[in-house]
This record gives structure tokens, C-alpha cells and sequence, in this order.
């Protein structure tokens, strides 16, 4: 998938220069979120969990270092910051690697080094709505799945703290995107009637509305491209672009490790306050 360059976007955080940020989990969007904030001033600090994500990306402009948010002696031996983002993944874990990474991490992070700003990097996941309506950050967040309830332990300890919880729809990018590279493996599934809502949000402009976060009042915001799509409207989209006949039916997948969910994510609240989405849709991201 080819990524346009990117339009000059004005820069939020013009207090930033010299201010110091800790990019806690520098992988698939992390990266780019320290990238971001280096070039808008910032000294940052990367960290990964093994030397060798640390050891690939030492071509970076910023600090990297290997670094166990589980680790309470590690991380205090980084020194002050100004800024955290708690970016880190468990991957595709259990509920263990969830309550280690999210919650724990969380607490790790807060308890040692009291940032005056904190953006804990959450998922819509938490919305366990199936009923397809609109869901903005007042809405129940209540996830049947223990992973879920991880996450949300991971926001209470953030928001008690006073800082940040960006909600994210699934991400999607260069190199990554589960449901295009699906459908072009062939794996694709068309499931029930293909209504189920599924919301998306480009690589960078998740990275863009982290930043952005630094510079408006803590709380939750909802990170998502604005434009929920069906499943059969995606597929459809595929399809056409790539010429290839739609994926088989099948029934509905329940088993999701983050539950199923049916819901259209509203980024109504941080649009609001200036932010918007380089990528609107992911047809423009297609394209
Ligand atoms: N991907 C999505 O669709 C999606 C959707 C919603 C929300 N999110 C959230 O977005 C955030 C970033 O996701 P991502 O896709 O960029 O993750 P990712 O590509 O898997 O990268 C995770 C990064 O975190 C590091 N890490 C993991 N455990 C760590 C630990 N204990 N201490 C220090 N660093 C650790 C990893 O280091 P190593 O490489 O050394 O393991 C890696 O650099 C996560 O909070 C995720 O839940 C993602």
C-alpha cells in the first residue's frame, strides 16, 4: 500500500522544545509517534521490551533503549520526564501478558515518573456495544472479556492520575493492515450479512492525534477516522480495487481475543478541539 506524503499539518505543541517525552513501547505506532514529536522539539526517549526492537531502530533521530516498563528499577534509572505515552502492546496475549503490560505497566509508569503529562494508548475495544449504534466517550464502556477489563483497569489508574486515555479503533498502515492483507490472502471471511460496523484509523493519524493530546484538557478521547464502514462496504471496496471477486460468507466470528463488538465509533469530542484525520476513510488510504 503506497502512503501519499503527508500535507504540512500545523504544529500543536510549539511549547515543546527541549521538553522531554518517554515513548513507552516503540513499535508499530510508537515509532511514529516519537518521529512526530522529535521533529515538533521534543527530546525524546524510546523504549522497547528486547535489545533487538531497541537494536533496529537505532537509525532513528531519537534516544531508543531496551527497557521493561515491569521494570520499576529500569525505569527509574531513565531519569524525569515531562511527557509519557504509554504505547506499549502485549501483543495478542492473554488476560496475564494484558494485566502486565496495561494495567501494571500503567502503574509502573505513573508511580515512578510522575510526568506532568500521561496518555495511556487504550482501544475501542472497551465499547462491548453489539447493537450497531453510535458511541462516544459518555457511552457504557463495559467489556464482557477479562482482556477488555484489563484495559479498562489500565484507564481508571490513568484518569485517576489525571491523565490522558486515547480510545483507538484498529489501526491500520504501511506494512500493516489485517483486513486488506486478509482479503488478499485469501483468508477473508464475509461474515453474516456483512453489516457488522468495523472502524479503522491510519497509522498517522493515530500518531498525529497522540500528539495532539499533549496540548488539550486530560480525559478520554475517542481516536478513530470518523467513517465506520461495513464489513460488505470494505470488502466491496477491495474487491474492486483489486479486481477480485468478494470473500466467501461465513457465520459471525464471536471468538475475537478483544470480544465481538457491532458499534460506530464517534470522534465527535476531539475533533472538536481542532484534531482531524489526514485519512477521513480508508478508501482515501487505498487510493
Ligand atoms: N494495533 C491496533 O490495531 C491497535 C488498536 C487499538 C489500540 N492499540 C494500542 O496501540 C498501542 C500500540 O500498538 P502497536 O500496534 O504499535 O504495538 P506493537 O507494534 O506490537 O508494538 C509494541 C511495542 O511495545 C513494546 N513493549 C511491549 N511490552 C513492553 C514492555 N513490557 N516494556 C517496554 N516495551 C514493551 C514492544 O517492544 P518489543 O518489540 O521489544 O516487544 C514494541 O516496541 C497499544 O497500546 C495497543 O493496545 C492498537
Amino acid at each position: 500500500m503506497k502512503t501519499p506524503p503527508a500535507p504540512a499539518r500545523e504544529l500543536p505543541c510549539d511549547a515543546a522544545l527541549g521538553k522531554r517525552v518517554l515513548v513507552a513501547g516503540c513499535g508499530y505506532l510508537g515509532r511514529v509517534v516519537a518521529r512526530e514529536l522529535h521533529m515538533l522539539g521534543w527530546d525524546v526517549t524510546g523504549i522497547t521490551r528486547s535489545l533487538p526492537s531497541a537494536q533496529a531502530l537505532q537509525e532513528e533521530p531519537f534516544r531508543v533503549l531496551a527497557c521493561d516498563i515491569g521494570d520499576r528499577a529500569a525505569l527509574a534509572a531513565l531519569g524525569s520526564f515531562d511527557a509519557v505515552i504509554a504505547c506499549a502492546s502485549s501483543g495478542w496475549g492473554d488476560v496475564e501478558s494484558y494485566r502486565k503490560v496495561y494495567l501494571e505497566g500503567t502503574q509502573n509508569l505513573l508511580e515512578v515518573l510522575h510526568p506532568e503529562h500521561f496518555i495511556f494508548t487504550g482501544s475501542t475495544s472497551v465499547y462491548a456495544q453489539t447493537d450497531g449504534t453510535v458511541v462516544t466517550e459518555e457511552s457504557p464502556a463495559q467489556p464482557a472479556r477479562e482482556t477488555g477489563q484489563m484495559l479498562r483497569a489500565a484507564e481508571e489508574v490513568t484518569l485517576a492520575a489525571g491523565g490522558t486515555v486515547a480510545r483507538l479503533a484498529g489501526i491500520y498502515g504501511p506494512g500493516r493492515w489485517a483486513l486488506l492483507s486478509n482479503f488478499l490472502d485469501g483468508n477473508a471471511v464475509l461474515e453474516g450479512d456483512g453489516s457488522r460496523w468495523i472502524n479503522q484509523i491510519h497509522r498517522a493519524d493515530a500518531a498525529s492525534a497522540l500528539v495532539f493530546l499533549l496540548s488539550i484538557p486530560p480525559g478520554i478521547y475517542n481516536v478513530s477516522d470518523g467513517t465506520p464502514a461495513t464489513q460488505r462496504e470494505i470488502y466491496t471496496a477491495f474487491s474492486e480495487h483489486y479486481q477480485r471477486p468478494l470473500p466467501p460468507t461465513g457465520p459471525l466470528n464471536t471468538t475475537r481475543k478483544r470480544g465481538y463488538t457491532h458499534k460506530q465509533v464517534s470522534h465527535a469530542k476531539l475533533r472538536a478541539l481542532g484534531w482531524s484525520p489526514m485519512y477521513p476513510s480508508f478508501r482515501e488510504a487505498l487510493r
